[in-house]
C-alpha cells in the first residue's frame, strides 16, 4: 500500500534529502538540503512524498520516492501567471517501474490544479529513454525547448561526466489532450515530420569509461538534431520505444498537439 501526500516535519523532508543522495550519489555541492524543501512548500511549491504503509519505521522510513516543485511565474502579456517548475523526481529502486513515478506526477497535477495552476514544466536528460516515455508518452508532456549544459558541471552519477543537456518538458495540466492521454484515451493523429533516436545502449555507455566516448557522440548528434528541428518550430510530441529498448522522439507541429 502507497501513500502520496505533502511531506510533513524535518524528517520527512530530510528522508527526501536522503533519497537524493541514493538515487543520484550527489555531493554536498547538488544536495538540495532540508532547508529549501521546507521553504519551497512554505511558498506554494510542492514536497510530495510516497510511503510504503506496509513497512516498518516512523513514516521517514517508510518513505519510497518524492517529488519536488518550486513555484515560478510567467511575466509578458497580460496578468502574470503562476506555474510550477519540478525540480526533481525519485522513487526508490525496489519501487520502480509500478507506475509510481508515474503516480507522483499526477498528484502534483491534481494538487496544482485545486490551487489554479494550469503548466507545470520540468527538465530531463534526452539520453533517458525510460524518463522521455514517462514524460511524453505517459503523461503526454511537450518539448520546443534544447538546454545546452544546462547546469554545468554535476556530481550525478546518472550524468556520468557528461555535459548536462537537457529538453525543457511543457505539460499543459488540463488541456484536452493531457486529460485524453491520462486516460489512456487515444489523441488526433499527428504528422510525424521528423524522429531522433536514443539507442537502448546508451545506458551501458554511459556506465563504463570506454562507453563514455560513444555516449557523448549520441548526445553532440542528437543536441544539434534537436536544436535545428527547433529552430524550424518543430515540437516533441511523442515518444515511443522499439522491442530492443531503443527510444525514439517524434516531432511535428506544435499546434497540432
Ligand atoms: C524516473 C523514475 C522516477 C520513474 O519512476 P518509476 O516509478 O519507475 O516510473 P513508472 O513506473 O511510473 O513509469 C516508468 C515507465 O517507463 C517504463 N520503462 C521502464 N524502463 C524503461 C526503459 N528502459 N525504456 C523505456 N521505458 C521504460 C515503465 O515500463 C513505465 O511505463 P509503463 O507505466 O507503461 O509500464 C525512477 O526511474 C527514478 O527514480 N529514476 C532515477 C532518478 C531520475 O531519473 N529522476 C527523473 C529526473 S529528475
Amino acid at each position: 500500500m502507497i501513500e502520496i501526500r505533502p511531506c510533513a516535519g524535518f524528517d520527512e523532508l530530510e528522508a527526501c534529502v536522503q533519497l537524493q543522495i541514493e538515487t543520484w550519489g550527489y555531493d554536498e555541492s547538488d544536495v538540495i538540503p532540508r532547508k529549501t524543501f521546507l521553504v519551497a512548500q512554505r511558498i506554494g511549491g510542492q514536497v510530495l512524498g510516497a510511503f510504503d504503509t506496509e513497512l516498518v519505521g516512523n513514516p521517514a522510513e517508510t518513505m519510497v520516492g518524492f517529488v519536488f516543485s518550486l513555484p515560478g511565474v510567467v511575466t509578458g502579456k497580460g496578468e502574470p501567471q503562476a506555474y510550477l517548475h519540478s525540480h526533481m523526481l525519485a522513487v526508490r529502486q525496489a519501487y520502480r517501474n509500478r507506475g509510481l513515478g508515474r503516480q507522483l506526477k499526477l498528484e502534483q497535477r491534481l494538487d496544482a490544479l485545486s490551487r489554479g495552476i494550469r503548466y507545470m514544466e520540468w527538465t530531463f536528460d534526452p539520453l533517458e529513454i525510460k524518463n522521455a516515455f514517462l514524460n511524453i508518452h505517459r503523461l503526454g508532456a511537450t518539448v520546443r525547448r534544447y538546454l545546452v549544459d544546462f547546469y554545468g558541471v554535476s556530481s550525478s552519477r546518472l550524468q556520468a561526466g557528461l555535459p548536462t543537456d537537457r529538453l525543457l518538458a511543457e505539460w499543459r495540466l488540463d488541456s484536452p489532450r493531457v486529460q485524453a492521454i491520462l486516460i489512456g484515451q487515444s489523441t488526433p493523429a499527428q504528422l510525424i515530420e521528423e524522429r531522433i533516436q536514443v539507442p537502448a545502449s546508451i545506458y551501458d555507455w554511459k556506465a563504463t569509461e570506454v562507453g563514455r566516448e560513444q555516449a557523448l557522440a549520441v548526445q553532440l548528434e542528437n543536441r544539434q538534431k534537436f536544436q535545428q528541428a527547433f529552430s524550424r518550430g518543430l515540437a516533441v510530441v511523442g515518444f515511443s520505444r522499439d522491442a530492443e529498448g531503443n527510444g525514439v522522439f517524434e516531432l511535428g507541429s506544435p499546434t497540432q498537439a
